[in-house]
C-alpha cells in the first residue's frame, strides 16, 4: 500500500469505526452467524411436534427434504445486513456484510453434497445483484436530484436577473421622462403662456392658452406614467414611504379603504429586496381594487431581524386558488404568479390564502440580503 493510499485509508477506517450503522451491520451479522452455527439443520417433519397441527402441509415435505426450505429461508435472512449495509454505508457496507457471511458459511456449504452447495453458492450471488441494483438506483436518483436542483437554481437566477434588468430599464425610462420629456414640455407650456400674453389678437391668445392647458395635462399623464414605471419615492425615501404612497394612491380611488401598519425600523436592505416588496404590495393592491369588491383591506409591514414580512389582506369576495399558481398563467393572468416568481427567485417565500366569501390574504417573507445568485 503506497503511503498516499494509507494516508487516505486510515482516516476512512476511523470514520467507519465511528459510524453507528457500521456497528449495526456488525451486530446483525454476529446475531445471524451465531444462529447459523447453533441451528440444528434438521428438516421439519410436518407430522411431528407443533407441525402436527398443520399436517395438511405434509405435501410440502419432499420440498423440505430435497430443497431444504429452512436452510434457504434462513440464508435469505443474510440479505438483511447486506441491504441495510448498502443503504446506510454504500456498496462497501453491502459488500462487507456479504463477504463476512460468505466467509463464514463456505466451509459448511462445501461439506455438503455437490448439488446443494452449488445451489447455495448461486443463491449467495443474489445479494451482490441486489446491492448493485440498490446502489445503481440510488446513484441515478441522486444525479437526477442534483440536475433538478441545478436547473431550479438556474431558473431562479434567470428570473431574478430579468427582474433586475426590467427594473433598471423602468428606472431609465422614468428618469428620461422626468429629466428630458417633462422639462421640454414645461418649456413649451411657458412659451405658449408668454405668447398668449403678448398676443393682441384674442383668438390667437386663446389658442396659445389652449396649447398650454393641453401640454400641462399631458405632463400630468406623463408624471403618473413615470411614477408607476418606477416611483422616485422608492429610490429617494425608501420602502416604507413607497408602500405608504401605494396605499394613499389606492385610497384615492373609490371603494375599498386600505389601512397600513408598520412594525420595527427599516434596516439597510438590497435594492432587489426593496423593489420586490414594493411590487408585491403594488400588485396585491391592484388585485384588491380590480377583483375583491372589499370594503376594507390592510397592509402590514414587519421588519424582523434578517427578513421583512409583509401581509396584504382584504375582506372581499375571495376566490378558490388553483392547486398550482402556474394555472393562472395559462389564462394570461400574470400578477399572482409574477409575485411568487419574483419573491422565490431571491430566496423569499410567499403564501396565498383565499376562500370564496372570506377574503384574500397574501403573505411574503423576503431576506434583506436578497441578491441575484448567479449559478
Ligand atoms: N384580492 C383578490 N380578491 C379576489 N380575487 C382575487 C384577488 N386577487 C386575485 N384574485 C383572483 O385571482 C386571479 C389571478 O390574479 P392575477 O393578479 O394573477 O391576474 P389578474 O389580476 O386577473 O391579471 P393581471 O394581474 O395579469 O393583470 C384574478 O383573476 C382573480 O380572479
Ligand atoms: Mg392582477
Amino acid at each position: 500500500m503506497s503511503s498516499s493510499r494509507a494516508a487516505r485509508t486510515i482516516p476512512a477506517l476511523k470514520r467507519t469505526a465511528k459510524n453507528a450503522h457500521f456497528w449495526g451491520v456488525v451486530v446483525l451479522l454476529a446475531l445471524l452467524l451465531f444462529i447459523y452455527q447453533a441451528w440444528p439443520w434438521v428438516p421439519i417433519h410436518f407430522r411431528s411436534g407443533i407441525w402436527s397441527a398443520f399436517s395438511w402441509l405434509s405435501v410440502l415435505e419432499p420440498l423440505v427434504l430435497h430443497v431444504e426450505i429452512p436452510f434457504h429461508f434462513f440464508g435469505s435472512l443474510f440479505l438483511i445486513p447486506v441491504v441495510y449495509g448498502s443503504l446506510m454505508l454504500g456498496w462497501q457496507g453491502g459488500m462487507f456484510a456479504w463477504f463476512v457471511s460468505l466467509f463464514w458459511s463456505i466451509p459448511t456449504l462445501l461439506s455438503w453434497s455437490n448439488g446443494v452447495h452449488w445451489i447455495s453458492l448461486a443463491l449467495l450471488l443474489i445479494p451482490v445483484l441486489l446491492v448493485a441494483i440498490l446502489i445503481g438506483e440510488r446513484r441515478w436518483r441522486e444525479s437526477e436530484r442534483t440536475h433538478f436542483v441545478e436547473r431550479e437554481q438556474e431558473r431562479k437566477a434567470y428570473i431574478a436577473k430579468l427582474v433586475e434588468a426590467e427594473e433598471t430599464e423602468r428606472r431609465r425610462i422614468a428618469q428620461e421622462l422626468h429629466d428630458e420629456t417633462l422639462q421640454t414640455l414645461m418649456v413649451i407650456a411657458n412659451k405658449s403662456e408668454a405668447l398668449a400674453r403678448a398676443e393682441t389678437d384674442s383668438t390667437q391668445a386663446q389658442g396659445n392658452l389652449w396649447v398650454k392647458q393641453q401640454v400641462l395635462s399631458t405632463m400630468d399623464d406623463l408624471r403618473r406614467l413615470s411614477m408607476n414605471l418606477r416611483p422616485s419615492i422608492l429610490d429617494n425615501f425608501g420602502l416604507v414611504s413607497g408602500i405608504r404612497w401605494l396605499v394613499n394612491n389606492s385610497n384615492a380611488q373609490d371603494g375599498c379603504h386600505v389601512d397600513i401598519s408598520v412594525h420595527g425600523e427599516a434596516p439597510e436592505m438590497s435594492s432587489l429586496a426593496e423593489v420586490t416588496a414594493f411590487r408585491v404590495v403594488q400588485e396585491a393592491l391592484n388585485n384588491i381594487q380590480k377583483h375583491s369588491e372589499a370594503a376594507g383591506a390592510e397592509v402590514t409591514v414587519d421588519f424582523d431581524t434578517d427578513r421583512l414580512h409583509i401581509q396584504v389582506s382584504d375582506d372581499g369576495v375571495g376566490f378558490e386558488p388553483p392547486e398550482r399558481l402556474g394555472a393562472f398563467v395559462v389564462e394570461s393572468k400574470l400578477g399572482v404568479m409574477g409575485m411568487e416568481q419574483r419573491v422565490t427567485s431571491i430566496g423569499g417565500e410567499m403564501r396565498l390564502e383565499s376562500y370564496p366569501g372570506s377574503g384574500t390574504r397574501i403573505w411574503v417573507s423576503i431576506p434583506y440580503e436578497a441578491s441575484v445568485q448567479v449559478v
